[in-house]
């Protein structure tokens, strides 16, 4: 297994660390390539991604990424320039998204009974392709546009996934998250192809709730869920909520797929830099050890993407309550329960 890193800003490289321990052991022939991607290297350089760079990420079998950002930049600088560019470059049209609420982890809801949804979040369209413009700036006329895009092609391999893991679920229930009763020219896209799709799997049931009120119901009724499956900016938002009532950010893992396999996925914590915490050790590497779980998975290793996830599952129901994570002690124990 051939595997670009991109350790990145604040606790990236720390959690990574953890990561890569855990990987090699289920992995043990694992060959990494180190690349400095990120704040730092835009500070010194003003490089964010050379192509040279993208070209030799595509000539491995996966990326894990840690954390891109710093206080010390501009807004959207990395995120344009370099986390944004890599998904869409690389074509990862999946983000994939698993909430799950682990036993021994304390969900702020009261009640949150059991949690297991998987959100499927497209990853190159919507408002996040940079669509816009502005008109008359700094002026009291000043006009902002960010358009979003919805094509049949993206919308269609998108929902086709969302149904394919769904079906494979024992629940095999899919919900569509949208505003369809506003945004009603893409809405109209998303609702058409989740029905013409949705024919071709019978065994899976479908629904359909408007992002508010899908909002409402993570919270209060998160138990519905299976899969679901939305566009960029609202799976931007509800998987957000979705890792804050399965325990917190530091938790949630993804997976940006291009799932026809052409360029390397690349799996990411659903955390920041977090500069707060960053160089004291205390970072859960939790999130990053489930993407490399979802990143076994995603190359065909299920066995191992199943080890990995029943140490963090044990690892979660043994932790004491409110004890202060250590990043090393956390990675070195995932490692050992893992490796068997
Ligand atoms: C995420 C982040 C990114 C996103 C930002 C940093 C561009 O919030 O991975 O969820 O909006 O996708
Ligand atoms: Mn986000």
């Amino acid at each position: 297994m051939r595997l670009a890193v991109i350790a990145g800003d604040g606790i990236g490289p720390e959690v990574v660390a953890e990561g890569l321990k855990v990987l090699r052991s289920v992995a043990p022939d694992l060959e990494t390539t180190d690349y400095d991607l990120g704040a730092t290297r835009w500070q010194r350089t003003g490089e964010l991604l050379p192509d040279s760079v993208l070209d030799e990420l595509r000539g491995h079998d996966a990326i894990l990424l840690g954390a891109i950002g710093d206080p010390g930049v501009p807004p959207g600088i990395l995120e344009r320039g370099l986390l944004l560019r890599l998904r869409f470059e690389l074509d990862h049209h999946v983000n994939l998204r698993p909430a799950k609420l682990y036993d021994g982890v304390r969900s702020p809801l009261a009640d949150p009974g059991s949690i297991d949804m998987l959100c499927v979040r497209e990853g190159t369209e919507g408002p996040y392709v940079g669509n816009g413009g502005v008109l008359r700036r700094d002026t009291p006329h000043e006009i902002a546009t960010e358009v979003s895009i919805n094509t049949a092609f993206g919308v269609e391999r998108v929902v086709r996934y969302a149904f394919e893991r769904a079906q494979a679920r024992p629940r095999r229930h899919l919900t569509l998250i949208h505003k369809t009763n506003v945004l009603t020219h893409a809405g109209s896209l998303w609702s058409r192809t989740v029905e013409e799709v949705g024919a071709e799997f019978p065994d899976v049931t479908v629904a359909y709730q408007h992002v508010d009120a899908a909002s409402m119901f993570f919270i209060t009724d998160p138990g519905r869920y299976d899969v679901i499956v939305t566009d960029n900016l609202f799976g931007d938002i509800v998987t957000d909520v979705a890792a804050a009532v399965t325990g917190g950010i530091g938790l949630a893992a993804s997976g940006n797929l291009d799932a026809s396999g052409t360029n390397p996925s690349m799996f990411e914590p659903v955390h920041g830099s977090a500069p707060d915490i960053a160089g004291q050790g205390i970072a859960d590497p939790t999130a990053t050890v489930l993407s490399v779980g979802l990143l076994l998975d995603h190359l065909g290793h299920a066995d191992l993407a199943r080890r990995v996830n029943a140490a963090v599952a044990f690892d979660l129901s043994t932790r004491e309550p409110q004890a202060q994570v250590r990043t090393a002690e956390v990675g070195d124990r995932l490692a050992a329960l893992a490796g068997g």
